[in-house]
């Protein structure tokens, strides 16, 4: 071979190969790097029903940190409107039109009864399905969820907050109000009729979170999760998912934990099997419902959400207004995590449990809302909050 058959001592045919493979490397690299991209990215969807769930977990690092746990939190504000309720509100519009008592393309309304998140999802999904929105809720709910509610066109009923056995009790008044539609409806065919979502004591409630919320946690996480807690409204988020953890895992332990704000009777129930909490004697309740900032969950009844996941609940944890408003201040100037009160809640329960867990286990927090819908109420004290506060002021 002559010498200028070769390059840099390697001959023609040897860097034609080379060439060759290296191309064939680069080009392989390529496509498969293209193919993992277009599996990654989601495809547009053709609603904003279809962007529910599957929504992303972050470790919360301070907290992990703090902890020598990895604290997770399941990112449910992603949903379209903002929180795991759109999963819930979905599924009961859903089974009301398998039951045919709402018809896609015809005029219908969804009544509810609601501390604001459900009516929210109900009024967002009502408006992209072709459904009317009418919600109760109570007077002092915050009121960037009546805004919304209201921007959203939905009909809202504001009524005093009142205990269950009260019938202008915001879940009383919604029931009433689609009993008087559907008297109307039987008498005079036109006027559309409605359903009662009845989020407390329907089963689509658990069911939505147990087929879905649960089976992503676990995947999430390859199923090495050894603490869950979330903070009890409905007790659909809870019972759904430890139900599915707890199918899951026959031999091993998951710690679910419900997150109790002051005020509810949840802590007592699970820990003591008694529903009472000292507030309710008489005359030292500053509140109808539940004495605290706290919005979303903490109840005084048990519900048939509840009831359907109790037993599967291992402790409560109670956490104050005092320590939920610190937390949150805490995690949005460490972590950027801008979160609602029930997330805060769960978050200080967090640091409790993992005392209890071996270190490098993993807890998943429900993170239910953002911030911003509870800038006026609870956000208000949690942005006078010292900057430098630190894990243990919060849980001193
Ligand atoms: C902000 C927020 N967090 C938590 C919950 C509790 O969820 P669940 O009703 O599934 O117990 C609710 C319920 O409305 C809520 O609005």
């Amino acid at each position: 071979m002559l010498e200028s058959d070769s390059i840099f001592g390697i001959s023609l045919k040897d860097a034609l190969n080379l060439t060759t493979a290296l191309t064939i490397v680069l080009i392989t690299y390529n496509t498969v790097r293209n193919q993992k991209f277009l599996r990654d990215t989601p495809k547009p969807k053709n609603g904003i029903d279809e962007l529910i769930g599957n929504t992303q977990m972050v470790l919360i690092k301070s907290l992990s940190k703090y902890t020598g746990r990895n604290i997770y939190a399941k990112l449910e504000l992603e949903n379209p409107a903002g929180s795991a309720k759109d999963r819930v509100a979905l599924n009961i519009i859903k089974t009301a039109e398998k039951e045919g008592l709402l018809v896609r393309g015809e005029p219908g309304w969804v009544f509810e009864g609601t501390s604001g998140s459900t009516g929210i999802s109900i009024a967002m999904i009502c408006n992209s399905l072709g459904y009317n929105a009418h919600i109760s809720l109570p007077d002092d709910t915050a009121n960037e969820k009546l805004a919304l509610l209201e921007s959203l066109g939905a009909t809202v009923n504001k009524v005093k907050p009142a205990s269950i056995v009260d019938p202008n009790q915001y879940v009383n008044a919604a029931k009433k109000a689609c009993d008087e539609l559907n008297a109307k409806h039987l008498k005079d065919k036109t006027i559309p009729r409605g359903i009662f979502a009845d989020q407390f004591e329907n089963e689509s409630n658990w069911r939505v979170h147990y087929e879905t919320t649960g089976p992503e946690i676990y995947h999430q996480l390859r199923g090495n999760i050894q603490g869950f807690i979330a903070g009890c409204g409905t007790g659909g988020t809870i019972s759904g998912v430890s139900k599915y953890l707890k199918s899951r895992f026959r031999t091993r332990k998951c710690h679910v934990v419900l997150a109790d704000p002051q005020g509810s009777g949840f802590y007592n129930r699970i820990n003591f099997g008694v529903m009472y909490d000292r507030v309710e004697k008489e005359g030292t309740r500053r509140r109808h419902q539940v004495d605290t900032i706290v919005e979303g969950i903490g109840l005084n009844r048990i519900t048939k959400n509840f009831q359907e996941g109790e037993k599967l609940i291992d402790e409560s944890i109670r956490v104050t207004d005092e320590q939920a408003i610190k937390m949150a201040k805490f995690l949005s100037v460490n972590d950027g995590l801008f979160i609602g009160s029930s997330t805060a809640i769960n978050a200080v329960a967090a640091i409790e449990l993992a005392q209890s867990l071996k270190p490098n286990s993993n807890i998943v927090i429900i993170a239910c809302d953002s911030g911003s819908r509870h800038l006026s109420k609870f956000w208000k004290e949690a942005r006078k909050v010292d900057s430098n506060i630190t894990i243990d002021d919060i849980i001193s």
